[in-house]
């Protein structure tokens, strides 16, 4: 096996420095998800995507989960302005790209358009309920897609403590093959890594070379567990815990959108352009609350023929800490009733976290609560 092509075909590289915008007047001030957007497009993330989607690969994606020209992509990618943003640009402008008014992308501006919110919602989020935190951010942002192609002029300016675990598609795949891994199985999460999470990540990891661990560090919602405190705890994790030449930890600068199975597509396609060649879809990957089925995530990509994918979806059942097995285990490797069994909520164990109870060793590891627990104490 050799590390996956990306997907369309090739890596997509829109980032040019020289460009001059020092006489371009139209502008358009992004938010944190489509600045975020504009740095994936630029470094191939989103490969074969060149910028903002346009009125028809965005109607094809929300309906039939293919760009117009058939690609496989499962999310829409936009730019939202608001109507008085759009009245001031021109079809053809070139409009400079600020985040706290500092310029760092180009769009070539090839259309203005109205999106069908309520269409788009029913069928990127399966509800237009707006407690939904996709839906309600959807409506939340503007009611006008400004699309065309991008050039990113300028890195994002990073002063976090995990400055290095930035990397582009083409910074892991050259880490991947200076480590000769040939298959690299991607993990994506937005939680600390527990028990169930190192269970499946070992697991596949038993099959292939490498295991890119690719934390999602984007905009999440309020109450996830913060990613400054989230990539120290992986720090710990990694250093007491794994095989240090058979891990790469890496983040993924995207958004969540929490769409559930569209997301899962979506994730997996971009760790395939980080050069992955398999990816770990577990139980309701990317789902928030009860809106999706606990496995619809992994339902999804039957959709697809694996040529087309072009990375092996390992799927993954629910699993747990079955105090009789003494191990983790699943419904397929475990014959014990539900009573001996270690389930917690993400939200249940916020809530011992921040109220100084320690969740037990059976479902994350001791040195992954200290971190998390003295995190969380300083939020
Ligand atoms: S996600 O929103 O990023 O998908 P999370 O960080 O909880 O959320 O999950 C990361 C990956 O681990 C996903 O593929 C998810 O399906 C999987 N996963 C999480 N918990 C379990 C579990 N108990 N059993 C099996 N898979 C799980």
């Amino acid at each position: 096996m050799t590390l996956s092509i990306p997907h369309g075909g090739s890596l997509i590289d829109r980032t040019k420095t020289s460009l001059d915008v020092s006489t371009l007047s139209a502008e358009i001030e992004l938010d944190s998800i489509a600045f975020s957007d504009l740095e994936l497009i630029a470094n191939g993330a989103y490969s074969p995507l060149t910028g903002f989607m346009n009125k028809k690969d965005y109607e094809s994606v929300v309906t039939t989960m293919r760009l117009a020209d058939g690609t496989v992509w499962s999310l829409p990618i936009t730019l939202p302005i608001t109507e008085e943003t759009a009245e001031s640009l021109r079809i053809g402008d070139q409009v400079k790209l600020t985040y706290n008014q500092t310029v760092y992308g180009v769009l070539y501006l090839k259309e203005l358009f109205v999106p069908d919110k309520t269409l788009e919602a029913m069928h990127v989020f399966q509800t237009t309920d707006h407690d939904h935190p996709g839906v309600q951010r959807l409506f939340k942002r503007g009611d006008v897609y400004a699309a065309g192609p991008i050039h990113l002029i300028q890195q994002p300016a990073r002063n976090d403590q995990w400055t290095h675990y930035y990397r582009s598609p083409k910074e892991t795949r050259a880490e991947f093959s200076r480590r000769q891994w040939n298959s690299v199985v991607g993990f994506q999460t937005r939680n600390p890594v527990h028990r169930a999470h190192e269970y499946i990540q070992k697991c596949a990891l038993e099959s292939v070379d490498g295991l890119l661990l690719h934390p999602l560090v984007g905009d999440t919602k309020k109450d996830d567990i913060p990613a400054a405190i989230r990539m120290e705890s992986y720090d710990v994790l990694l250093k007491h815990y794994y095989a240090k030449d058979r891990v790469y930890l890496s983040v993924f600068p995207a958004a969540m959108r929490y769409a559930g199975p569209r997301e899962a597509v979506f994730h997996a396609i971009v760790r395939k352009n980080y050069g992955c060649t398999h990816f770990i879809v577990g139980r309701d990957h990317a789902g928030v609350g009860d809106y999706y089925g606990t496995y619809d995530a992994q339902q999804v990509f039957t959709q697809f023929p694996q040529a087309e994918l072009g990375i092996h979806i390992l799927p993954f059942e629910h699993s747990f800490y079955c105090k009789k097995c003494g191990s983790m285990a699943s419904a397929k490797t475990c014959p014990h009733k539900k009573e001996h069994h270690l389930h917690l909520s993400g939200t249940k164990v916020r809530e011992m976290l921040r109220s100084g109870v320690k969740p037990p060793p059976e479902f994350s590891r001791p040195e992954v609560i200290d971190v998390l627990m003295k995190g969380l104490r300083n939020t």
